[in-house]
């Protein structure tokens, strides 16, 4: 395929993914659509695009639009469903909110962070290859869904304290064809929402959904764990909640997993510098260092590209 081909293809896929995702209208690439427009001399691109957004090429049955009207008039709903392509050809699935709060909780939407981190794990995926991993604050579960789809993990915890986040959570986990430990043996793979078959299967990582709180969590218990690798997206946003993360984070990185401690991995949006830096500095106080992770290469997930994500690995001082 010439060069221009394959970038006009690439573009018609960010407008799939941003329209599977739900993305806001404002959030896709219409300024390199324009460009690319205004460059090409015919509009099979146009015509891609828009045909990736229509599923039926004929005229819709009058009663889908009745159907329609119907699902317009009842009351409005604050759930939608969102699709997230990875490049397997697979995708992640999840049950979201439409508001970025909501239940008092921060964790019923995918933040970016989230995606970044998802989008860095895909390609370092030798880091979570048959290791054990743990998930802070995983919200409804896109990073952690996408790393069990991707990256086979042998182990893999989610981890929240909110309840109607775990709830979320666990019924996304379901939605993506997972079960959880704690409702069946991991040779059973759920295929749709009510059907469950065995497998022959046991490759699949298990898969816990664990409610765990910074502020109660105690160190035996994080140690009972056992975890090769630690993660978290936008846990970084309240200076209230820091010293409680550090503090996970410190017994995290002081306990061991056949003789090593975990590595540890924290993707967040810098929203507020002063965040950020209250962060650094009390991960200075109890001994953990720090450095920044060199961005990936492919970006798979619509997000805003130009807001301020970083990822760090956690360094304990004391190796
Ligand atoms: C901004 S959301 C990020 C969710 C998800 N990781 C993402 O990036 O899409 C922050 C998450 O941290 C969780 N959280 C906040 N305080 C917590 C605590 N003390 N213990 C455990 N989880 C906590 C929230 O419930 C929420 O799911």
């Amino acid at each position: 395929m010439d060069p221009a081909a394959e970038e006009a293809r690439h573009l018609g896929l960010r407008f799939q993914r941003g329209f599977l995702a739900g993305r806001r209208l404002s959030a896709f690439p219409w300024a390199e659509l324009e460009k690319k427009l205004k460059s090409s001399s015919d509009a099979l691109l146009l015509l891609d695009i828009l045909q990736k957004h229509e599923s039926i090429a004929t005229e819709p049955l009058d009663e889908l639009y009745d159907v329609l009207a119907d699902i317009l008039n009842k009351e409005e709903s604050t759930t939608c469903y969102k699709s997230y392509l990875l490049p397997t050809g697979d995708s992640v699935t999840l049950s979201e909110t439409v508001a970025i709060i909501s239940q008092g909780t921060t964790g019923l939407v995918t933040w970016d962070a989230a995606l970044y981190l998802a989008e860095w794990a895909i390609e370092n995926s030798a880091i979570f290859s048959n290791r054990t991993i743990l998930e802070l604050g995983s919200g409804i579960g896109l990073t952690g869904i996408a790393i069990c789809k991707t990256c086979n993990p042998k182990a893999y915890v989610f981890s929240d304290y909110h309840h109607c986040v775990l709830e979320q959570l666990r019924e996304n986990i379901h939605l993506n064809g997972f079960v959880l430990e704690s409702e069946t043996g991991n040779h059973t793979k759920m295929q749709s929402q009510n059907q469950r078959t065995e497998v022959m299967d046991l490759q699949g990582p298990k898969i816990t959904a664990a409610e765990l709180d910074w502020d109660s969590v105690t160190k035996e218990q994080l140690s009972q764990l056992q975890v090769d690798v630690v993660i978290a997206a936008d846990v970084v946003y309240d200076p209230q909640i820091t010293s409680s993360l550090i503090s996970v984070l410190q017994q995290l990185s002081a306990s061991k997993t056949a003789g090593k401690p975990p590595e540890i991995y924290i993707a967040f949006t810098v929203r507020n510098p002063d965040t950020y830096h209250l962060f650094q500095t009390e991960l200075g106080k109890v001994g953990i260092g720090w450095q920044v992770v060199p961005t990936h290469t492919k970006n798979l997930f619509l997000y805003d590209l130009h807001s301020n994500i970083t990822l760090l690995k956690l360094l304990a001082k004391t190796l």
